[in-house]
């Protein structure tokens, strides 16, 4: 689906992506299990645009959501903290509860930097859902992906491991399941 920086309900549009690779947990449940944890969710979006499904979480849980985002594009919404910068040269915010990312990693490639700086972003205990673009239908690397950025993807399905944290990997192939078109990167840390 085209990116529209009008779309109206993010949230639900990032849990069709999560849907459609069989993940069974919506944001809003992974929401959920950190604010019945710790009694509120730190959730910060890697690259939000508009920042719509962070917007859409401080809606739906006030003070119980703590909404940050990072991007190069300033927003407009308003939401607890916004860097504006290139989230592979600024600091993350830490101590994440949820970290999630969609339509975005492929636009700056440097797969391991960006997501080993995620990981490491992460509060005990903290997941985060990472939506990453390899290559399209023609097989064509997406925007600034690599094969270096691919070898790391795979390395890591095997693996399994990231710093401290779980990883799992579920792919996406073309029709006669030749290459990656995209994968949703899930991290766990460890308490
Ligand atoms: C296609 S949009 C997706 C926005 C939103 N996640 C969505 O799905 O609607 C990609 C966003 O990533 C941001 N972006 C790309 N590379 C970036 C980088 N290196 N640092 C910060 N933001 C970046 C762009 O400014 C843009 O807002």
């Amino acid at each position: 689906m085209a990116y529209g920086k009008d779309s109206v309900n993010l949230l639900e549009l990032y849990n069709k992506f999560l849907e459609n690779v069989g993940e069974k947990k919506t944001l809003q449940q992974l929401v959920e299990s950190a604010i019945k944890r710790k009694g509120k969710a730190v959730v910060l979006d890697v690259g939000c645009g508009n920042a719509g499904a962070l917007h859409e979480l401080k809606k739906r849980y006030g003070a119980g959501v703590e909404t940050r985002g990072i991007d190069m594009e300033q927003t407009e919404q308003a939401i607890d903290l916004f860097v504006k910068g290139d989230f592979l040269k600024a600091e993350l915010p830490q101590k994440n509860d949820l970290v999630f990312s969609f339509r975005t990693l492929h636009e700056a490639g440097e797969t391991e930097k960006i997501v080993s700086k995620i990981e490491q972003s992460l509060a005990p205990l903290g997941k985060a859902v990472l939506l990453i673009r390899v290559r399209d239908e023609n097989g064509a690397l997406e925007g600034e992906m690599k094969e270096s950025d691919e070898e790391f993807i795979v390395k890591l399905a095997r693996k399994a491991r990231l710093g401290k944290s779980r990883a799992k990997i579920i792919a996406a192939f073309d029709e006669k399941r030749e290459f990656i078109t995209g994968v949703v990167l899930k991290l766990e840390r460890q308490a």
